[in-house]
C-alpha cells in the first residue's frame, strides 16, 4: 500500500489498536483505485463530536465506529437511516456534502456470514436461534432475525430485564417470530437448546482468555451450529466447548467482514471488492 496516500476514512473506538479494520479496508481501497486510506483513532464518546467535526472539515468519505462509540456517536449525526435508529446503534458514518449519515450493518452483515457457506445453507430464516446478549450487536442481531422470519428467537442476558425489554421491541418488528427470554443459567438454557439450533454469542464473554464458556458441551449436540461474534480469540470457550460437541462452529471474522463490506458500499456508492478483503484478513 501506498503509505503517503491521504487518510480520508477511519475507524473509531477506544480501545482501537487490535482492529483488523485497516487491513481489510485499505486492501479494498487500493484494489478498487481510490487514492485515499482508511486509519484507526482511538477516540471514546467523550472526543466523538470534536473528532467527526474535525473528520467532516478534512473532508473524511466515512468512518466506522466500535465500543464504546455506537451509540453515543447518535448526538452528532445529520440523518440515522430507520434501521439504525430502530437498533439503537451506528457503526458506519458517511460524510456527504458536510452532513454525517448514521447507518447500522452489523444486523446485515451477521446475515451475509450465516448464509456465506460456513453453515451450508444455513440463514437466520431457517432455525429458531438463541441470542446470547441484549447490548449493542444483540440488537442489531435480533432485529435481523426478525426482519427474516426467524420462526423462533430465545434471548438470553446476564440481566434479564435487558432481554425483556429487547423482547418486547423486536417482538414488534414481525409478528411470525416467537420471542422467548429465558435466564442466562444452565437449565433454562439446556431447554432453549433443545429447540434452538443456531446459538449466537453476541455478549462480551470470551474476549477475555480466562472467560469460561455460557454454555457448556453437554446442552450442545452436532445438530446445533454455534457463531461467536467475537474473533480474538479466534478461538473462545464457547467454540471449544462446540466442537468437543461436534457441533459446527464458526468465530466473528465472517462478521467483520460482511460488515465492512456493507460500510464500503454505503461510502463508495458501489460493490466491496469481497474477495479481497476476505484475503487481507487471511480467511
Ligand atoms: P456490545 O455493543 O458489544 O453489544 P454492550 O452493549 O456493552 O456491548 O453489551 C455487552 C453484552 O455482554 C451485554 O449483553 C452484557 O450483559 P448485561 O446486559 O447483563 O451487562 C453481556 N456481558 C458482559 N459481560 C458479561 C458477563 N461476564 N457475563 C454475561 N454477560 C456479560
Amino acid at each position: 500500500m501506498e503509505s503517503d496516500l491521504p487518510v480520508r476514512l477511519g475507524v473509531l473506538g477506544d480501545p482501537i489498536e487490535h482492529s483488523l479494520s485497516p487491513q481489510m479496508q485499505n486492501a479494498a481501497l487500493e484494489s478498487c483505485g481510490l487514492k485515499m486510506r482508511l486509519a484507526r483513532f482511538a477516540i471514546g464518546p467523550k472526543d466523538l463530536g470534536r473528532a467527526l467535526k474535525l473528520f467532516a472539515s478534512l473532508n473524511f468519505v466515512g468512518i466506522s465506529l466500535t465500543v464504546p462509540d455506537k451509540i453515543a456517536v447518535l448526538n452528532f449525526l445529520d440523518e440515522v437511516d430507520e434501521n439504525a435508529w430502530a437498533i439503537g446503534a451506528v457503526n458506519a458514518v458517511r460524510f456527504r456534502s458536510g452532513k454525517l449519515f448514521g447507518s447500522n450493518t452489523d444486523g446485515a452483515g451477521i446475515s451475509d456470514a450465516i448464509r456465506s457457506g460456513i453453515f451450508g445453507a444455513a440463514s437466520l430464516s431457517q432455525w429458531p436461534v438463541l441470542l446470547l446478549g441484549a447490548g449493542g450487536a444483540s440488537r442489531a442481531i435480533a432485529r435481523q432475525c426478525a426482519l427474516e422470519g426467524c420462526p423462533k428467537l430465545f434471548l438470553s442476558n446476564r440481566t434479564r430485564e435487558r432481554a425483556d425489554k429487547l423482547g418486547a421491541e423486536i417482538a414488534k418488528v414481525n409478528e411470525a417470530t416467537t420471542i422467548t427470554v429465558v435466564d442466562q443459567e444452565s437449565e433454562p438454557l439446556r431447554q432453549a437448546l433443545r429447540e434452538a439450533r443456531l446459538v449466537i454469542n453476541a455478549t462480551n464473554v470470551g474476549l477475555r482468555a480466562d472467560d469460561r464458556s455460557l454454555i457448556s458441551r453437554e446442552a450442545l449436540t452436532g445438530e446445533h451450529f454455534v457463531y461467536d461474534t467475537i474473533y480474538n480469540p479466534p478461538r473462545t470457550a464457547l467454540l471449544a466447548e462446540a466442537e468437543a460437541a461436534g457441533a459446527r462452529f464458526a468465530n466473528g471474522l465472517t462478521l467483520l467482514l460482511y460488515q465492512g463490506a456493507r460500510s464500503f458500499e454505503l461510502w463508495f456508492d458501489r460493490k466491496a471488492p469481497i474477495d479481497v478483503m476476505r484475503a487481507a484478513l487471511q480467511m
